[in-house]
């Protein structure tokens, strides 16, 4: 009863601040369990990401080869993501600027590195 009480109060706290300003969920996703995250999909949320940002510079003779079609098996066949690490999965860092920063411009939204984040943390599936 207890815990039902209070995963509802986290709710309506979560539903209140995203009416606030929707530009505060980016910050405030990186505080909420994993449980409370929608399910990611690689297709749908990251490949995107990939396609916009990245392909260009990333096709097969540029590893990581982040073309449609062929971006997850080259990202887990090149060690490039770890599922549910994502401090050993250099494609990651790398959005974040540990060592090379990619897109090499920088500024990725952070809303947009949440989701790989979580995707990761959600065991990188190619779904
Ligand atoms: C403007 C071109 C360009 C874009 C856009 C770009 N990259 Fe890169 N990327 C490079 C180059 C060049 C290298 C090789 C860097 C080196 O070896 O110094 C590289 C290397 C990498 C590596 C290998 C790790 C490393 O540090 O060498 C990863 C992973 C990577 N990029 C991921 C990405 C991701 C993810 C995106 C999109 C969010 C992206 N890149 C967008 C040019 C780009």
């Amino acid at each position: 009863m207890k815990n039902k009480l209070k995963s509802i109060s986290k709710a309506g706290v979560l539903i209140f601040l995203l009416s606030l300003n929707s530009c505060y969920y980016n910050e405030i996703i990186d505080d909420i369990p994993l449980d409370d995250v929608k399910d990611i999909s690689f297709a749908t949320d990251i490949q995107p990401i990939f396609t916009n940002s990245c392909a260009s510079c990333h096709p097969n003779s540029a590893p990581p080869d982040l073309t449609v079609g062929n971006s997850w098996i080259a990202i887990m066949d090149g060690n490039y993501i770890v599922p549910n690490d994502i401090g050993a999965s250099l494609l990651y860092q790398t959005m974040i600027g540990n060592g090379n920063i990619m897109p090499p411009n920088g500024g990725l939204p952070s809303s947009e590195i949440n989701l790989v984040k979580n995707w990761i943390e959600q065991g990188a599936l190619d779904n």
